[in-house]
């Protein structure tokens, strides 16, 4: 369909991993199961992380072997290293995202390590999956801000692209963490890289700070992207992001792309339905 516009939906996994209270395994599995008949194709479902860098998501597992599977969606997880990979290999995901950041300090924060380091631990990941037609993909964080170093070169942020595209992942999904990013400069980064990538192996990924994801958004469905991270309910934010709200509303991208005639085929009513799920379990 020419007019298809994917939706990832991240709240299980960006969605939930701020959260200081636990949020059981059940209660997150029971979400997993409601957002599974809403359409999507794609669920970022958990983290293989370390779980004493993000406690909340330490049930992975846990949450993958309960989840009633839709067959048409796929159930991806991050792993940000070779022993997050074998794990989610065990736990029968359907694909992986590795994850860098265009700012030093950032990605030290994040993974302890710098950039070129976070690169070099992804190339066993990658040489794995490929042989396994296991897919991954690509997030770069800070795009065009950081928390901690402010201002981000937009040249990194292409150079990065390239380099994960080279590595072997599909698609890159460019991550405004902190949600600071404005039109303008979104738009200088999606330039930079379509300099290196096609825009169908980019993707969007608006944290919603100060309301400017759909804006945003529109600048890279005007240069051709059509897949967008977003949470019910907007939920999440970063740890390592102090201040930075959760990823734009899943319910509100759809609504600006049917009104801009694209397809979503998501169902309405069951997002709204996963809306208010999302949000009670972050309430309780
Ligand atoms: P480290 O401390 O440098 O690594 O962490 P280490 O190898 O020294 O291991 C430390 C401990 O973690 C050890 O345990 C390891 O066994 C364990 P100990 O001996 O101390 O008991 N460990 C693991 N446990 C489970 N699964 C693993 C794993 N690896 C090591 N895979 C590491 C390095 C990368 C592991 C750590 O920094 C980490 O897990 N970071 C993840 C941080 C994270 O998940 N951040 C949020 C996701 S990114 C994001 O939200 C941005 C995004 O949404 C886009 C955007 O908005 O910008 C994607
Ligand atoms: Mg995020």
């Amino acid at each position: 369909m020419r007019n298809l516009v994917n939706i990832f939906e991240m709240s299980p996994r960006d969605g939930l991993q701020n959260e200081k209270k636990f949020i059981s395994t059940d209660e997150k599995v029971f979400l997993i199961d409601q957002l599974s008949q809403c359409g999507f194709n794609k669920i970022e479902t958990s983290s293989f992380v370390s779980h004493k860098w993000v406690p909340q998501l330490a049930d992975a597992a846990e949450v993958f072997s309960k989840i009633n599977r839709n067959k048409n969606t796929k159930y991806t997880a991050l792993t940000p290293n070779e022993r997050g990979f074998n794990d989610a290999l065990n736990a029968n995901v359907d694909e992986v995202a590795i994850f860098t950041a265009a700012s030093e300090t950032f990605c030290k924060k994040n993974t302890n390590c710098d950039i070129e380091t976070s690169l070099k631990r992804f190339i066993p990941i990658t040489e794995k999956a490929s042989k396994l037609n296991i897919p991954v993909r690509g997030y770069i964080s800070c795009v065009t801000h950081c928390p901690y170093e402010n201002f981000v070169n937009p040249k990194i942020v292409g150079q990065i692209a390239k380099d994960l595209f080279k590595m072997g992942c599909y698609e890159i999904s460019l991550g405004d963490t902190t949600g600071k990013g404005t039109p303008d400069q979104t738009l200088e980064v999606v330039k930079e890289c379509l300099k290196y990538l096609s825009a169908d192996k980019l993707a969007g990924h608006f944290h919603d700070t100060y309301q400017n994801a759909l804006d945003n958004i529109n600048v890279c469905l005007e240069n051709g992207i059509k897949t967008f991270d977003a949470s019910v309910g907007g939920l999440g934010g970063c740890p390592y992001s102090p201040g930075a709200k959760g990823n734009v509303a899943t319910e509100k991208v759809n609504k600006l792309l049917l009104s801009k005639g694209y397809e979503t085929n998501l169902d309405r009513d069951r997002l709204k339905e996963c809306s208010v799920i999302a949000q009670k379990l972050i309430l309780n």
